[in-house]
């Protein structure tokens, strides 16, 4: 990944899980809910979550599989990985050094990969969608999690727009996939949002978003400047919208 990302990640490691503090408790358990009920995992299953971070995701997958392999390329987001009995397995990787067998997994086949709000970061999508695709046993399934290209957080005006030029369209994931050869679904489930507007506004200066790393000390703060103008409101209310592409090994 390219230096930036990883710096960005690095930097942000150890308050990942601090960041959406107040509600993380409550967003985690609706999401690895959505997760899980997408993935359908058996309790034999093998599981890669692909760009895991610091493993918020990867320990709900364990309640319900053998193993979870959790590959990040930052070294700090896998520092904070929990250690769940040996079934977490650490792997310093990126999507793409699995897709393209420049890193080996523990096991050669898998039958279940998350890639949760990561899939952005990957460069040539399509040829990494096809290389993770071969390494799914029969009947096995791909989760890609990500936000739309048109968010409603309260960010600057500038960052919303960057945000939308940059993040790869739900339907385009689709496509990568079904040129995979996998069978796809694509759906939608959103999650309402409370968080006082103090603590959104120290989030978004800690550049709580990797695509915040994008503006300078100034933008930033001429951003944030934007935000409390709009938002005068204590509690900011918004809806967090994912897509859920599954893709589905015949
Ligand atoms: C927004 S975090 C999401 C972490 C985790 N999946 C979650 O939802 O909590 C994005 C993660 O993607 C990782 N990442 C960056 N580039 C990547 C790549 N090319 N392949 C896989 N992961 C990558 C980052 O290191 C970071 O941990």
């Amino acid at each position: 990944m390219p230096g930036s990302t990883r710096d960005h990640y690095d930097r942000l490691a150890a308050s990942y899980d601090e960041n959406w503090a107040a509600h993380s408790e409550a967003f985690n358990g609706w999401m690895s809910g959505r997760i899980l009920e997408r993935l359908d995992l058996r309790a034999d299953d093998r599981v890669v979550d692909l760009g895991c971070g610091t493993g918020i995701f990867s320990r709900a997958l364990v309640t319900r599989a053998r193993e979870v392999v959790c590959a990040d390329p930052s070294p700090n987001m896998l520092a904070q990985l929990p250690t769940a009995g040996g079934a977490l397995v650490p792997v310093q990787a990126s999507a793409e050094d699995v897709a393209f067998g420049r890193v080996r997994l523990p096991s050669d086949r898998v039958d279940a990969i998350l890639i949760k709000e990561a899939l952005h970061h990957v460069r040539g999508r399509e040829a990494v969608m096809a290389g993770l695709a071969r390494l799914l046993a029969p009947g096995g399934r791909v989760l890609v999690v990500t936000l739309p290209t048109v968010i409603s957080y309260p960010l600057f005006r500038r960052a919303l727009e960057v945000f939308a030029e940059r993040q790869p369209e739900p339907a385009g994931i689709a496509g990568a996939m079904q040129a995979a050869g996998l069978a796809v679904e694509l759906t939608y489930d959103t999650y309402r949002r409370e968080i006082a507007r103090d603590r959104y506004v120290a989030m978004v200066r800690d550049r709580h978003m990797s695509l915040l790393s994008e503006f300078d000390d100034a933008e930033l703060a001429d951003g944030i400047r934007e935000i409390e103008r709009e938002h005068p409101e204590k509690v900011l209310e918004f809806d967090d919208r994912f897509a859920f592409v599954l893709g589905r090994h015949p």
